[in-house]
């Protein structure tokens, strides 16, 4: 069994859910608490063996880059003065991967996203994050699907169930076979109606593809959904046809940090979870319910 040691981030997209914040930032950036999401993902990818990562990256996001960049300057500063706590802090941040970057020049799509970010992960497995979900538990999301991965040896897409009111809002799986909370994907629906299926299995921005869902995008590359994109979910929804892929149920708190407030909820939970920052929080907190 060999590792998978490659993943591949996509945050090109505009974040228009949260603008104007997002009008000259990356949303990627936008912190929890004091550590932005996208400090996160990496450090998600990283405590599951991950040691290489590809961000895919768009015009007006050079702030991510500088983020995983030394910052000679400003650990100069810190050191003068003495602030050996918060220089650790920073120096972390440039030491937890081998962070490269790829640009997507126009936005169409999470598949076409990918496909610039094949040529460095080649025909190896590899883990894909999305820039907005996290999760909170026991095992980072990324360690839950690498394992299931191994077991299956077949692509893994990461499930959380929801409610009816956010069917049409995310990718949909229906199986028929589950075991230990790893589902064969029987129909891959992308943003259903509500009443187009009785599954409830939602679909979280992470993944462990292999090269032949590369194969699929590529195959697309002019074959674009109704909206104009290449798609991942294209790609899932056909590759059923020809081979199993699978879905695992999350264990752990999933938050969407991409929706105003699930990015919101996870500020205070985040907080909650600070020892320097809880006990004030909470006699806020408690004057407003
Ligand atoms: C994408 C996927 C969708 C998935 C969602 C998770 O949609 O296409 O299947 O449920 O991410 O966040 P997006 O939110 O990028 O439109």
């Amino acid at each position: 069994m060999s590792k998978i040691t490659k993943c591949i981030i996509l945050a090109a997209g505009y974040g228009t859910r949260f603008l104007p914040a997002t009008k000259a930032q990356p949303k990627e950036m936008l912190p929890i608490v004091d550590t932005p999401v996208i400090q996160y993902l990496v450090e998600e990818a990283v405590s599951a063996g991950i040691t290489d990562i590809v961000i895919v990256i768009s015009r007006g996001k050079e702030a991510i880059q500088d983020h995983f960049d030394n910052s000679f300057e400003l650990e100069k500063v810190l050191g003068e003065k003495w602030k050996l706590a918060e220089l650790a802090t920073v120096q972390k941040i440039s030491k937890l991967a081998n962070i490269s970057y790829v640009r997507q020049p126009i936005p169409r799509g999470d598949g076409d996203a990918l496909l610039y970010a094949r040529p460095f992960v080649g025909n190896e497995p590899c883990l894909v994050l999305f820039g907005d979900d996290l999760i909170v538990g026991e095992k980072s999301g990324a360690t839950q699907l690498i394992e299931a991965f191994w077991s299956k040896n077949a692509p893994v897409i990461a499930l959380e169930k929801v409610s009816d009111e956010k069917v049409s809002s995310y990718g949909i799986i229906e199986s028929q076979n589950s075991d230990k909370g790893i589902y064969e994907v029987s129909r891959f629906l992308e943003k259903p109606d509500p009443l187009e299926t009785s599954s409830r299995l939602g679909v979280i921005g992470k993944y462990v593809i292999t090269s032949d869902v590369f194969d699929l995008l590529q195959k697309n590359e002019w074959t674009v959904s109704k909206d104009g994109e290449i798609r991942l979910a294209d790609a899932f929804a056909q590759m059923i046809r020809e081979k199993p892929i699978y879905g695992l149920e999350m264990e752990g708190k999933r938050y969407d940090t991409g929706d105003k407030l699930g990015f919101l909820k996870a500020n205070i939970d985040f907080a909650l979870a600070r020892s320097d920052i809880w006990p004030d929080l909470l006699a806020f907190l408690k004057t407003k319910v």
